[in-house]
């Protein structure tokens, strides 16, 4: 079985939900974006092995991600306080975030790579230096690599990271922008329709790293992806929701992992099979946005397949 190891962020996510007026509801949630992407592989039938720090008071949240199918066996336990978010979701669906990364930001060894590892994924909720590391790692041993460099490193950062090593990059509208003004890649938007700018701002950025599949996700606007082996950009539309849209928390991490997992899983890489495990993970993503949560509102493959069926749940 090919496996997958995620370097990445473990958080308690405390959530306010926006319907309630004052804060007596506070929920306690597993949450970061590399515990929600190793959630999101496994739910969508990978085999993933998380590798991460928590402090003695994320116990807890660790034996969540274990009990969602993640191997939590290099989850260091280190001095610091577990990270936390304070999650602030509007009656919109939107949410709002105060990020402490605490553990997370504790310098980890890379573990001995499991041999079946065919997939390495990156986040930013750990230091990026890391993040540099694993991707090294991963370059010399022939590991196909996926970043969303999510929440986005400062413009020195973005600079002196070696973007072209890596076999996927997922980033939303903002970020493909900032990183065009970072890597002084000059692109000319109109401001007047998203998915043309996106589209402008993901084949300039292309021109740079011509060996990276680009895929750029626009929310309600859907996803744009520039494979590497194609000159031009698919666009393909978001999922049509049941409900108005309840909790976005971990909707872009939903993506993400069910991408990776779907890649993991192909024995074929062209254009229409790549096209086909992005519509999954759209699919996957617009049903996490129906339930509250990040990581809890990651569907199970069966759900999304149900409901690409269009099958009554
Ligand atoms: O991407 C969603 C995640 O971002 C939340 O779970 C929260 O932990 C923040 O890191
Ligand atoms: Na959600």
């Amino acid at each position: 079985m090919p496996r997958c190891l995620v370097r990445g962020s473990i958080i308690k996510d405390f959530v306010r939900p926006g319907q309630t007026i004052s804060s007596t509801e506070l929920v306690k949630r597993l949450g970061g974006k590399g515990a929600n992407q190793s959630v999101a592989i496994a739910r969508a039938g990978g085999v993933v092995d998380f590798v991460g720090a928590i402090g003695s008071d994320g116990v807890g949240v660790r034996d969540d991600l274990k009990n969602a199918g993640v191997n939590v066996d290099q989850t260091r336990l280190v001095e610091e306080s577990t990270g936390r978010a304070i999650i602030q979701v509007n009656a919109a669906g939107e949410n709002s975030i105060i990020l402490f990364k605490g553990a997370n930001y504790a310098s980890i060894t890379p573990p001995p790579i499991h041999p079946d590892t065919t997939y390495m994924v990156f986040q930013n909720e750990v230091p990026l230096a890391s993040t540099i590391e694993f991707l090294t790692l991963a370059t010399a041993s022939n590991i196909a690599t996926v970043f969303n460099p999510s929440p986005m490193p400062t413009p020195d950062e973005l600079r002196s990271f070696p973007f072209d090593k890596l076999t996927w990059l997922v980033v939303n509208e903002g970020e493909v922008s900032e990183l065009c003004e970072a890597l002084d890649v000059a692109v000319k938007t109109e401001g007047r329709d998203l998915v043309e700018d996106a589209r402008k701002l993901v084949l300039g950025l292309a021109g740079r790293l011509p060996s990276t599949n680009i895929i750029c996700t626009l929310g309600a606007d859907g996803v744009l992806a520039k494979f590497r082996v194609s000159d031009d950009c698919v666009h393909l539309p978001a999922a049509k929701l049941q409900g108005p849209p309840l909790d976005t928390t971990g909707a872009g991490d939903c993506f993400t992992g069910y991408m990776v997992a779907g890649l993991m899983q192909l024995e074929e890489h062209g254009a229409s099979e790549h096209i086909a495990v992005l519509q999954r993970a759209i699919q996957a993503a617009g049903m996490c946005v129906e339930r509250a949560g990040a990581a809890s509102s990651i569907p199970l493959s069966a759900e999304v397949e149900s409901r690409l069926r269009g099958v009554p749940e």
